[in-house]
């Protein structure tokens, strides 16, 4: 290997190489709701490309790998995953990083804050049954933060919804222009394959004995297909021509600028449309570019190392207390061991340690580049947003702090734990593992916790308890909705029953907490003046 890898890493050591590598990776993340395929989607992707890394642990159903941790073992009695991981696959010339957004009830603010390291979202959709409510929540973090989504439309095998009314569907409930790149022959449960847009090529597409392997594939003239399906070819030939008639081809720019959405069908179950979903991923989606800085410029992806933390994991080794911060990389090349320096406090950080992430596969572990995820362990200096980078200072903005729905109030009866009870909350705070808010009313001793998803909780009082040896009980709040006030919001809002004012402890904004959506409108109603910011 010697001398021609020496080659190589010299090549990729230069600036062209990072430029080129960073072309060659599309990182994203399927945002769905539970039972949708995602992780059917996943394994079927691994199907057909070569899976080349993992980072973290990987949880398929009934495919456990990867690293357990203490406080995993209680997502293993529960059979559900809490923790994100990175999954990398090498397809064609191309280097995919699939980033997990945990779902069910373990739904958190870490699920939000994937979306903050992709540059793509493959939005999936369950043919019978459309936008779903998880769906619709992470479809509006890709909306604010401009990601452009790419739609798989899954499960075709079975039966579902008219596919020109999903079209609709998307349309009027999100207001993305749906763009079709494949169009299914043969109605939901019913499928044959799909006919490119682009091209007019028609696929025929049939699972695989068994159903396990890559589906078998065939390209198939018109004339024979017509033949061969009938009513549902012309069917599908009618509805391409009223697509014909909308402005539904694809529309890069559009796409690009999160105004339209690719749209793809298939059933994942049977690897039905993954390939071509590679594709267009390869094809279409956007690689790594330069990234928005705190103040200053946007960071060229050509730049030297830089990077943020997106999610941070304590304990993921049972044998001693540590803490593993996933990053993704903006610019320049990472070499493991490259001392790089955290922007929050310039001190220097080793990196000495990223290889313990990668269960194998030491090429991509010794080297990563814009796009990839890379895990520190024993990262217990860095916290959720924190940036490194080595060259000329640079810090990408703090990670939005995610519109919290479930409140409880947490307190320890056991006085003598308080200070660890004290630290331990700080603790959580600083990992994003919750968000803590500070209330008037109930005072420090019983400061209250707010979560996107009610599995933090469990989390927080697990790791409170195993790390901090504090005992906590935990009292929900009968609230539903928190929106942004100020101090004359506040004033106001102290005339209006079952509404509380508290203080986030991260960045001391001021969140009005409602027990339902109409009460918060019917007091705004009552007051034209109070700011109120969901
Ligand atoms: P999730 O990660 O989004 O929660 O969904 P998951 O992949 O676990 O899929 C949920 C269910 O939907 C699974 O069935 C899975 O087999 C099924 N499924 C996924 N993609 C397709 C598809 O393209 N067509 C059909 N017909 N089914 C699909 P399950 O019965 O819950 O579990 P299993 O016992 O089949 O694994």
């Amino acid at each position: 290997m010697g001398k021609e890898r020496i080659v190589s890493q010299n090549v990729l050591a230069s600036p062209a190489g990072v430029a080129g590598q960073a072309s060659r990776r599309r990182t994203f993340a399927v945002i769905s709701h539970p039972d949708a395929g995602k992780s059917t989607i996943t394994e079927a992707l691994a199907l057909h490309a070569r899976v080349i890394g993992q980072a973290g642990a990987v949880h398929g159903k009934g495919d456990r790998r990867g690293v357990v941790s203490d406080w995993m073992a209680m997502e293993q009695q529960r059979g559900i995953s809490i923790t994100s991981a990175a999954l990398q696959f090498a397809y064609r010339d191309t280097v995919i990083n699939l980033l997990d957004t945990p779902g069910h009830a373990d739904f958190s603010e870490d699920t939000y804050r994937v979306l903050t390291a992709v540059d793509c979202a493959v939005m999936l959709l369950d043919a019978a049954k459309g936008l779903e409510p998880q769906t619709m929540k992470l479809f509006e973090v890709c909306r604010q933060r401009s990601i452009p989504v790419l739609t798989f439309i899954n499960k075709w095998d079975r039966p579902g919804q008219d596919a020109l009314a999903l079209m609709d569907e998307i349309e009027q409930r999100i207001g993305l222009r749906p763009t079709p790149l494949t169009w299914p022959v043969g109605i939901a449960g019913n499928f044959h394959g799909v006919i490119d847009r682009r091209t007019g090529v028609f696929t025929r597409m049939q699972r695989s004995p068994g159903g396990a392997g890559l589906a078998i594939e065939e390209e198939m003239g018109t004339a024979e297909a017509a033949e061969r399906f009938g009513a549902e070819w012309d069917t599908a030939a009618e509805e391409l021509e009223l697509l014909a008639m909308t402005e539904a081809d694809h529309d890069q720019a559009a796409f690009l600028a999160a105004t339209s959405t690719p749209v793809l069908f298939g059933a994942a179950v049977a690897n039905l449309g993954v390939r071509q979903l590679l594709n267009i991923l390869v094809e279409l989606a956007p690689p790594p570019s330069a990234r928005p800085t705190a103040a200053g410029p946007d960071q060229p992806i050509d730049a030297p190392f830089s990077g943020f933390v997106f999610k941070i994991q304590a304990n993921m080794n049972k044998a001693h207390r540590d803490q593993v911060a996933f990053m993704r990389i903006c610019s320049g090349r990472f070499d493991r061991g490259m001392v790089v320096t955290h922007a929050g406090t310039g001190r220097p950080f080793t990196t000495k340690y990223a290889q313990q992430i990668f269960g194998q596969g030491r090429d991509t572990i010794d080297q990563a580049y814009p796009g990839d995820v890379v895990g520190l362990v024993n990262a217990t200096a860095l916290g959720i947003g924190d940036t490194l980078y080595t060259g000329t200072p640079v810090e990408y903005p703090p990670l939005p702090s995610f519109p919290p729905e479930h409140f409880a109030v947490v307190r320890t009866s056991d006085t003598g734990a308080f200070k660890r009870f004290r630290r331990g909350i700080d603790q959580l705070d600083a990992e994003g593992v919750v968000q803590v808010l500070r209330s008037e009313q109930r005072g420090d001793q019983s400061p209250v916790l707010a979560a996107v998803g009610p599995m933090q909780f469990e989390v927080a009082t697990y790791r409170l308890e195993a790390e901090f040896g504090v005992i906590v009980q935990l009292d929900h709040l009968p609230y539903e909705i928190a929106a942004r006030t100020d101090a004359a919001g506040q004033e106001i809002l102290r005339t209006e029953s079952n509404v509380e004012v508290m203080t986030r402890v991260r960045d001391d904004a001021l969140l009005a907490l409602f027990p339902h959506r109409w009460r918060m409108r019917s007091v705004a109603g009552r007051h034209p003046d109070l700011r109120l910011d969901v």
